[in-house]
């Protein structure tokens, strides 16, 4: 079974998606956390967005793990632990430039496939139920307003320890919706059949138990 859920930057996918995976107990899939590895892992190794044939071999021997632990899921890339660095400002401001590009997207939805299609499984992210399981059995759209969604990511930032001003979120938030969403390759788009969910004025047990009663009431 894969339940897709998609939406805009800070919709609240990522801890929509981490409740009804634990709720269900299945595979949990955060695919903006692959797209921001990649991004990370260009500019640790000095690759131009535009060298192609440097990223085409950086993709071609890329391995990203996630693994669990006590202060929640770590991410590897090539051995070593960057969970704390894809989520910094410079990884941020350049993640929707390099998940732009057609090479990145062809090697991480292989990836994004094997994994879902290994176990049951929830993935989160801009792309699942248009291009990367256009067939799957649940469908989100999560989206919430600007208000709201900066407000949760300034948050998110405090927590790790980033400065920002609600200002400077908005605008990030509003910069990456819309380069995510004019891209020529897979854009940020709700699929014709999913579910649309506004999390403005939900608490995240809400958001989840929507989720998890549709899910239980068509049965899977
Ligand atoms: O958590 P937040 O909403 O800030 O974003 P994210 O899910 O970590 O995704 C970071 C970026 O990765 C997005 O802004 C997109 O540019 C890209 N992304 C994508 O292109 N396709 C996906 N399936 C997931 C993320």
């Amino acid at each position: 079974m894969i339940i897709a859920i998609d939406g805009p930057a800070a919709s609240g996918k990522s801890t929509a998606a981490i409740g009804v995976a634990k709720c269900l107990g299945i595979t949990y899939l955060d695919t903006g956390a692959m797209y921001r590895a990649v991004t990370f892992g260009l500019i640790d190794n000095n690759i131009g967005f535009r060298d192609s044939l440097n990223i085409e071999k950086f993709l071609e021997k890329i391995e990203i793990k996630f693994s669990e632990s006590p202060s929640g899921l770590l991410l590897a890339l090539n051995g070593r632990d960057i969970t704390k660095e894809i989520r910094s400002k410079i990884v941020t401001d350049n993640v929707s430039e390099v998940s732009a590009l057609k090479s990145v997207r062809k090697s991480m939805v292989l990836i994004q496939r094997k994994m879902g299609e290994a176990d049951d499984c929830v993935l989160e992210g801009r792309d699942i139920g248009t291009v990367v399981f256009p067939n799957a059995e649940f469908k989100f759209f999560l989206i919430a307003d600007e208000k709201a969604r900066a407000e949760r990511r300034l948050k998110d930032l405090k927590n790790i320890g980033e400065q920002s001003s609600i200002e400077n979120v908005m605008i990030d938030l509003i910069n990456r919706d819309h380069k995510d969403s004019t891209r020529m390759h897979s854009p940020l788009k709700k699929s014709d059949d999913a579910i649309i969910i506004d999390t403005s004025d939900l608490e995240i047990n809400e958001v989840i138990d929507k989720i998890v009663n549709i899910v239980n009431y068509k049965g899977h």
